[in-house]
């Protein structure tokens, strides 16, 4: 929670995406996409979801996502007033003139320069925000925000969890109890 949770809180925020308006989210089913995907339907922005396979498709959707598709080019025609891109997706042709791109995806490097087409771009960092995450532990209390586990495991079956998390394949996070 603290880091997709925060990171997705934070990204939506800067993008300020508002009732009516309409966001596409690269890589909705992930942890970050998930919970900005749900944060974003509770204030009443229409999300359209790249995933990246068919077995995602049923978690975008029962989101609240509008169009899911795990084809790039489902989303290419300038029509999103905000892109946030959880993997370095870059689909810049997605966002409208004048709207706005984050991408939290650091190792696949800084968004295009887009301000030829009046869009804002950045490269967002999570950082420390108490309050915020306050805001979304009570989210999750009420039941209004779920997030996604996969598969828990004990800590003393590390080992165990590195492996299932290095095959892959997974829906939601990997959690170790202690
Ligand atoms: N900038 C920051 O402050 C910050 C903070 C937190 C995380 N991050 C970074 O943000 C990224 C996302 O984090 P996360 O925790 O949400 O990871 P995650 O749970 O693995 O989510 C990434 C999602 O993107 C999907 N994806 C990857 N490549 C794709 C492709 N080519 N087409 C369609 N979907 C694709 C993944 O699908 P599969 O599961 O099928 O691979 C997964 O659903 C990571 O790179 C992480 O390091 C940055």
């Amino acid at each position: 929670m603290p880091l997709p949770g925060l990171t997705a809180w934070q990204t939506l925020n800067w993008l300020a995406v508002s009732a009516g308006e309409r966001l596409l989210i690269a890589g909705a089913a992930g942890a970050v996409g998930g919970v900005a995907l749900q944060l974003a339907r509770a204030r009443g922005v229409a999300v359209d979801a790249l995933v990246s396979r068919d077995a995602q498709v049923a978690f975008a959707r029962g989101h609240g996502a509008e169009v899911v598709a795990t084809d790039p080019d489902a989303f290419r025609a300038r029509s999103y007033d905000a892109v946030f891109d959880t993997f370095g997706a870059f689909l810049t042709d997605a966002v409208a003139d004048g709207g706005r791109y984050a991408s939290i995806a650091t190792q696949a490097g800084p968004v295009p320069d887009l301000s030829a087409r009046g869009v804002r771009t950045t490269v967002n960092q999570v950082h420390e925000d108490g309050a915020g995450l306050r805001e979304l532990a009570g989210l999750v209390d009420d039941g209004s925000l779920r997030l996604r586990v996969h598969a828990a495991f004990g800590v003393d079956r590390i080992r165990a969890a590195h492996r299932r998390f290095l095959r892959g394949g997974l829906s939601g996070k990997i959690a170790v109890t202690f």
